[in-house]
């Protein structure tokens, strides 16, 4: 029995494992192929804060599957109407899978201490595993596959949060390489780039304070919201802070032509990203966000049916 708490927790070959399921899922799906081999599993969602996206996306992907979902609310009490230890052992009785999306890292990994079936990260303050999956195979489609992933550049132009630790990881897993442009203050510390590089075969994460550079050479777009949920009392100053990291028309226009955008969505429309870049033709976004459902089928197959034990 595995969880995914970070991707730091796949090999490499684990990692492309998961998105060779999905790439197939996905055609099946695409050739209406209808099978249900997750029958009689339960996946249960325990989110701490908004989603569509994640929650929709593993919502439909477990029922494509042929298993079931349940998502609770507050009203099921974890950590409150009872201990973790007990609420995890109970809820492990009852569903095959479980997805918690919560404010603090430690919550989802004390659950995964205490649960005794697989449990998911479907977003933290420190990581989004998701997320990356589907950036990664989202990329791939765009590069002609994932043996053609290896030299990529990625270029993130963001605050280093969540979405980009996960993608950190998943350029260090495929050889890629990733640059993240933003204020100083806001890029990864030394503790951060450590850990990635310790986990991804001595990979470096390139930072810099020039947008422009960093996507000189990029295939592959990023940007993520400049407060993530939970920073919402540091929106006026990150406003500020990152006024020169929008990524815009002028900005793509230093990049190669058939380079793609990304972006993890929700976007905020006219702050990190100006809307004719978000509808523009090197847009994916859509695309992306549907391999969220796609990345996050491949991973619950890889969990519930090939280590399973
Ligand atoms: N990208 C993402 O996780 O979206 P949601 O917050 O809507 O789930
Ligand atoms: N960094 C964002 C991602 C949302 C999907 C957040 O944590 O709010």
């Amino acid at each position: 029995m595995k969880h995914l708490i970070s991707l730091l927790d796949l090999t490499k070959d684990e990692l492309r494992r998961i998105l060779e399921i999905a790439e197939s899922l996905k055609s099946d799906l695409a050739r209406s192929k209808k099978m249900a081999p997750l029958q009689g599993s339960n996946l249960a969602l325990i989110f701490e804060k908004q989603s569509l996206r994640t929650r929709v996306s593993f919502e439909a992907g477990m029922t494509q599957l042929g298993g079931g979902c349940l998502f609770l609310g507050q009203e099921a009490g974890w950590g409150v109407r009872e201990s973790m230890k007990d609420f995890s052992e109970v809820l492990s009785e009852y569903v095959d899978v479980i997805a918690c999306r919560s404010y603090s890292h430690q919550t989802v990994e004390e659950l995964a201490q205490y649960c005794t079936v697989p449990v998911i990260n479907a977003l933290t303050d420190f990581c989004h595993p998701c997320q990356a999956l589907a950036d990664v195979h989202t990329i791939a489609e765009h590069v002609g596959g994932f043996n053609s992933l290896a030299g990529q550049a990625v270029a993130y132009i963001g605050d280093a949060n969540n979405v980009a630790r996960s993608l950190a990881i998943a350029c260090g897993k495929l050889d890629m390489s990733l640059t993240i442009a933003c204020p100083e203050k806001y890029q990864f510390d030394t503790t951060a780039l450590d850990a990635i590089s310790k986990g991804c075969d001595g990979f470096v994460v390139q930072q810099t304070t020039d947008a422009r550079a960093a996507v000189e050479n990029a295939v592959a777009i990023y940007t993520d919201v400049w407060a993530s949920m939970g920073q919402e009392q540091e929106q006026q100053q990150r406003e500020q802070d990152f006024a020169e990291y929008q990524v815009n028309e002028e900005l793509l226009s230093v990049a190669a032509k058939d380079s793609i955008f990304l972006h993890c969505l929700p976007a905020r429309r006219g702050q990190e990203v100006t809307d004719a870049v978000m509808d523009g033709p090197q847009s994916r976004v859509v695309t992306q966000a549907g391999n969220r459902m796609h990345a996050q089928k491949g991973l619950l197959m890889w969990l519930l049916q090939e280590v399973s034990e």
